[in-house]
């Protein structure tokens, strides 16, 4: 696979590409965005082939044989992440977006609080408010300049309507893998405050070299019945747009209940998405994550690299996925002052730090999930954009 080869996606219905002024306000021909967490890499070939595969045929009635995807990933999780699961406790929705807000209207009740480590993805906090439920941010600390867990902070700043803890591992937007005994401490602490843990794992194939990523089933797996584990092949494969997230749930009782939700919405998951998800759960998916990997770790280098070379900025350390994370504090200016020289000066289209929750106010994430020399040019156009402090 050439993962340097330029895929043009401007014009073909690509939200990253064609609402980026919509979404990040760069009003530019040449906007680059690195917004929305897709990438700019078709996937491999065996994926692209299934599709054509179905489309050729023309069959697109009911369907069958979701055993076989079942078992695909079950194949997965052993080979990739050492997880022995049974297919049948895997359960089908909408991506882990959709997965996310049943979960949550499954195990708790409007006004009940849900809790997660900040900055994280924003959509923790979108979907827990959009549900009538309470936003507990557990703010984060910073330590050789990665984010850590803060246990000294956060018994206090629980208040007993916590039911829920949503996790992201590996971390989005700092790229942090989760060690061991960090996801120990978060099970024990989801043991004292009896809350149910949600493992969202939708970045665990995209781990940089030298980094392992660990299931929370297979670091805690006395905490299976208050576990739901969530993974898809989306951000590996850029699947994204097929709406396929897959939820394991070990203990039976939680998983009745989540399946009798998704039953209660007649949600079947879609064709496409079921036989292509199969067709990269495959030694040929394997090997093309392998080479994923090693590039964006690459281009990881590429973008620490320059902006280490613009003062004020601080890159934080990508341990994994393709988005990073920079810290704009040590410039001096306002959130509204170096947003605007990103948008307006460099012409990218950034995701701003706030919505990611406290701690993220002085941050934008990059996506640096495409080609290489786009990368370069990112680097050049924030470089110029902030050359008055080099
Ligand atoms: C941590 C995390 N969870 C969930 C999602 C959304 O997943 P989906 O597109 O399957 O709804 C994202 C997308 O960026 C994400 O980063």
């Amino acid at each position: 696979m050439n993962f340097d080869k330029l895929f043009h996606r401007k014009g073909l219905g690509s939200k990253k590409w064609d609402e980026v002024q919509l979404h990040t306000g760069v009003n530019a021909d040449d906007a680059l965005p690195m917004w929305v967490a897709d990438m700019d890499f078709q996937p491999p070939a065996c994926v692209i082939d299934t599709a054509r595969r179905i489309t050729e045929a023309g069959d697109f009635g009911y369907f069958c044989r979701m055993e076989a995807f079942y078992a695909s990933v079950a194949w997965w999780q052993e080979t990739r992440h050492g997880w022995t699961i049974d297919p049948r406790w895997c359960l089908t929705t909408f991506g882990l977006g959709n997965a996310i807000a049943i979960t949550l209207q499954t195990f708790s009740q409007p006004g009940d609080a849900v809790a997660f480590f900040t900055p994280v993805y924003l959509e923790f906090q979108m979907k827990t408010e959009r549900n009538g439920r309470v936003a507990r941010h557990l703010p984060l600390a910073k330590e050789g300049g990665k984010y850590v867990l803060d246990w000294d902070a956060y018994d206090a700043l629980m208040t007993g309507a916590e039911k829920i803890l949503i996790i992201s591992s590996p971390h989005n937007p700092a790229g942090r893998v989760w060690t061991r005994d960090e996801l120990r401490a978060i099970a024990d602490f989801c043991i004292k405050h009896d809350l149910l843990l949600i493992s969202d794992e939708i970045h665990n194939d995209l781990v940089h070299p030298g980094h392992a990523h660990i299931p929370m089933a297979v670091a805690c797996p006395d905490i299976l019945d208050r576990l739901i584990m969530m993974n898809s092949a989306s951000k590996t494969f850029n699947l994204a747009g097929l709406r396929t997230g897959n939820v394991i749930i070990p203990d039976e009782a939680l998983r009745r209940r989540f399946a009798h939700a998704i039953s209660a919405l007649d949600m079947q998951p879609n064709l496409y998405g079921v036989r292509m998800t199969e067709a990269a759960y495959s030694p040929e998916g394997a090997a093309w994550v392998d080479g994923l990997c090693a590039y964006l770790a690459g281009n990881a280098k590429v973008m620490a690299d320059g902006i280490a070379r613009i003062p004020g900025l601080t890159f934080m350390p990508m341990e994994s996925t393709y988005l990073a994370w920079i810290d704009f504090a040590g410039t001096g200016m306002t959130a509204d002052e170096f947003t605007a020289r990103v948008r307006d000066d460099a012409r990218i289209g950034a995701s701003p730090g706030a919505p990611f929750g406290t701690g993220g106010e002085t941050s934008l994430r990059f996506n640096i999930g495409t080609q290489r020399a786009r990368v370069v040019d990112a680097v050049e156009r924030l470089q110029s954009a902030f050359k008055d402090l080099q």
